[in-house]
């Protein structure tokens, strides 16, 4: 009799020689989760697994401990962004998040809950540290899916959550560096250290898969550091930031998410693997559309996207994988071998 284990052996062997991937020379593609074809017949018993964004490596021990103890995959994943959203240096969402231009953090989360098919959402919240779980209390509490600005935060209130001041010393300081290089010719003098000003779209996305075949999803992000006040990206929106159907897997997005929101990527790499694509085909594919969809004031001369971007994906057999445009982003993974971190499948080698 072939148990899984023999058949995941053999078929990612068989994947391997077979170099079915596209995106990178043949050979050189890190593949993160092998390209497995499902014999027809096969039955692939789903097995727990967390991934995530690579700043999410300590949140997905904390998911993957808790799923299978039994907790919900969403409430799991939930307590694995919390750690990053309440991390004062992590700048890249929760407290501590790069603000926007006026120097005020608004922050962006959505989630959806694959067994019960709802989903919910919130964009530009303000004092909160939390967005990932006042998402979840709109889908809880609510017949709507998302809510925006004071609107949010007026909600958040009522449902108990703190107000608290996010911006932090050390973002204050990143603020007002970005603020006095601005322009040459103001009156804020430019400080001479060389501290750099990180531009960055820094977000956490995190999808889980439990051994009942139960699949959540969930994305958190102050956004674009010095944005546009008012400014959404990717996070907030159900289908783009993450999407999650519990009967295909689950899928996420970090990086900029203005790309991403053209291609609605959360939702078009949950159907490449409804197509039948394994995870590292399906963010690859993604991520082909996504180049293709990109206008030309952001193409570099040799025709490639000047930004990168990455998409995260699990099946519901605990296949996954994720995908960045460039070579060598990682991101996070929690089985039962433990957490660690793992290369993104890419479309395009470093430098060349
Ligand atoms: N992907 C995060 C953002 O663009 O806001």
């Amino acid at each position: 009799m072939t148990t899984r284990r023999d058949f995941l052996t053999s078929t990612a062997a068989a994947a391997a020689a077979l170099s079915v991937l596209p995106g990178g020379a043949q050979g050189e593609t890190p593949v993160a989760s092998p390209a497995l074809p499902v014999a027809p017949g096969a039955e692939l018993a789903p097995r727990p697994v967390v991934i995530s964004s690579g700043n999410g490596i300590r949140g997905v021990k904390v998911a993957y401990d808790q799923i299978v103890r039994g907790t919900d995959t969403l409430d799991a994943i939930i307590a694995g962004i919390n750690i990053q959203e309440l991390d004062p240096d992590d700048q890249s969402v929760g407290l501590g998040g790069f603000p926007n231009a006026d120097g005020v953090v608004q922050l962006d989360a959505s989630c959806m809950h694959g067994p019960t098919k709802r989903a919910g959402a919130v964009g530009c919240l303000e004092d909160i540290a939390t967005p990932s779980l006042v998402a979840k209390a709109v889908m809880d509490y609510t017949d709507h899916i998302m809510l925006v600005g004071a609107g949010a935060k007026r909600f958040a209130l009522d449902m108990g959550f703190r107000s608290q001041p996010l911006l932090t010393e050390k973002t204050r300081q990143d603020w007002l560096r970005w603020k006095a290089r601005l322009n040459p010719n103001d009156f804020w003098l430019d400080h001479d250290d060389d501290v750099k000003i990180k531009f960055s779209t820094g977000t956490i996305n995190m999808n889980a898969v439990n051994a009942k075949g139960e699949i959540s999803s969930c994305t958190s992000t102050s956004g674009m550091a010095w944005k546009i006040p008012g400014r959404l990206g990717d996070s907030p929106i159900v289908g783009a930031g993450q999407y999650c159907d519990n009967e295909v897997g689950a899928a996420g997005s970090t990086g900029r998410g203005e790309a991403n929101i053209k291609v609605c990527g959360g939702f078009l790499t949950v159907e490449h693997m409804r197509q039948g694509m394994a995870p590292a085909q399906a963010v690859l594919k993604t991520l082909e559309r996504l180049v293709a969809m990109t206008e030309s004031r952001l193409l570099r001369p040799d025709g490639r996207p000047n930004f990168d971007i990455q998409f995260y994906a699990v099946a519901k057999d605990g296949r996954y994988a994720a995908g960045s445009l460039y070579e060598g982003a990682d991101f996070a993974v929690c089985d039962e071998k433990g957490p660690r971190l793992e290369t993104c499948v890419f479309l395009y080698p470093r430098g060349r």
